[in-house]
């Protein structure tokens, strides 16, 4: 597919930060008179309301495939009605979580990653994709301050979700930040990655 714009993904554990700096990045980029707009997976299309209802809240519990199959299907919607349209505008579109999240999260729950990626073929290589690496006893910690009750918080299950993720950093499918970090350090690596893209893609 021809596309005008920039696809970058952030990726992480929940409590890695990765949401506030996607946000911070796309405020920097629009005070910069760029057209940026931050999504998120699972999104906001009826499959992703399943999945955040019945699947995440923990309510339904089945055959691990059948989740890879689910965020797949939100993500076959996010990508052809939000994120395709959104590029072909010339868009600059920061997506919170992509088909790494499914590699490291169904992946870390046994289902084969060579079929994890088989079905999600269709989704656009990002332009750049960014893993915030934090420790899984730093994410519970921040997670747990928050008040939050994650149905994926073993800590054993994060360390394998969090070794997929630093695998994919080695294939050089993901660029390593390192989350443990105050957060303006962080943001601003961030930032410089997203900066280097925009200049070499004729943005800045
Ligand atoms: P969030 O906390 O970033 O909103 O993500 C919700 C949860 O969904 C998080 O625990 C990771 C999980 N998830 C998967 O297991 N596979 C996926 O493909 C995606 C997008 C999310």
């Amino acid at each position: 597919m021809y596309r005008k714009g920039i696809l970058i993904a952030i990726e992480g554990l929940d409590g890695s930060g990765k949401t506030t700096i996607s946000r911070a990045l796309v405020e920097w980029m629009r005070s910069r008179g760029f057209n940026a707009i931050y999504t998120a997976e699972p999104s906001t299309s009826p499959i992703g309301e399943l999945i955040r209802s019945k699947i995440i809240s923990g309510e339904i519990r089945r055959d691990t495939r059948i989740e890879a199959l689910l965020f797949a299907a939100d993500r076959l919607w996010h990508v052809l009605y939000e994120i395709e349209p959104l590029l072909g505008e010339g868009r600059i579109v920061v997506t919170d979580r992509y088909y790494f999240s499914s590699i490291a999260y169904q992946g870390a729950l046994n289902v084969d990653i060579a079929w994890i990626r088989t079905l999600n073929k269709f989704a656009i290589k990002p332009d750049t994709a960014i893993y915030i690496d934090v420790t899984p006893e730093e994410a519970l910690r921040r997670k747990k301050k928050e008040g939050l009750k994650l149905l994926f918080e073993n800590i054993e299950y994060l360390r394998k979700v969090r070794r997929i993720y630093l695998e994919l950093v080695n294939y050089g499918e993901l660029r390593l930040v390192d989350g443990m970090r105050d957060f303006e350090e962080v943001l601003e690596e961030v930032k410089s990655i997203v900066n280097d893209l925009l200049s070499e893609r004729g943005f800045s």
